[in-house]
């Protein structure tokens, strides 16, 4: 007999995946119920890019990419900071089928972002990645990538799981690339990211291209 897992071990499942794990079937299947269970938990990190960004722009008529949208909790938590332009990007077709369906963003994409993500050098006002880093989803070496598609100076803002941004050192590495000039880290801050469980993560917040 299969059990169906809790929503809280569905949360832990994918926090464990290492490099090179795909985590298409566990979102494909986790799409219907995720924004519910995410509510539930009290998943709060969208909001908090949201208004980061806001407060970095200024102006929130220029588009924005959202990696890794999943059902779209991030472009709505987008969309309610006054973005008006919101595309996302993600590799689940079953999350992205629930993102369509909220109508908040401009254009999704159907793509891995491990590998060349097709979007224009600088196309972009800002970007987000809320939840999309870390644990066999996106990891440094793929920041490059994601912030070429950001006109130089606009802002970046990140959230990930605590996990491997601490054992994997994600700090030296998102300042390495500082160093090489991919982006400029303005501030990184730790927050619990779901009210109902222990779930410490890091707020990331840079701007694309090497500053002045
Ligand atoms: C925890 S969800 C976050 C979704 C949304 N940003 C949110 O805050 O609810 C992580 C998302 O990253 C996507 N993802 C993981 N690896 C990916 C990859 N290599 N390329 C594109 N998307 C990926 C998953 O499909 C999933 O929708």
């Amino acid at each position: 007999m299969s059990v169906e897992p809790t929503p809280t071990e569905k949360v832990f499942s994918v926090a464990e995946l290492k490099p090179g794990d795909s985590s298409e079937p566990i979102y494909d299947a986790w799409a219907e119920s995720y924004d519910q269970e995410l509510t539930d938990v009290g998943y709060n990190s969208p909001p908090l890019v949201a208004a980061t960004l806001a407060a970095m722009v200024g102006d929130t008529s220029g588009a924005v990419i959202d990696y890794g949208c999943g059902t779209g909790l991030s472009g709505s938590a987008l969309r309610g900071a006054d973005f008006e332009t919101i595309d996302g990007a993600d590799l689940s077709s079953g999350m992205l089928e629930i993102a369509a369906a909220k109508g908040v963003y401009r254009s999704l994409h159907k793509v891995d972002l491990t590998g060349p993500t097709g979007l224009g050098d600088g196309s972009y006002a800002a970007a987000a990645c809320v939840g999309a880093m870390g644990n066999g989803h996106l990891d440094p070496s793929h920041v490059t990538e994601l912030v070429r598609a950001v006109t130089p100076g606009g802002p970046v803002v990140f959230y990930m799981n605590g996990g491997p941004y601490v054992a994997d050192d994600y700090e030296g590495q998102f300042r390495g690339l500082a160093d090489e000039g991919v982006w400029t880290i303005e501030r990184i801050e730790a927050s619990n990211y779901m009210d109902e469980l222990a779930r410490p993560g890091f707020l990331v917040v840079a701007r694309a291209g090497a500053g002045t």
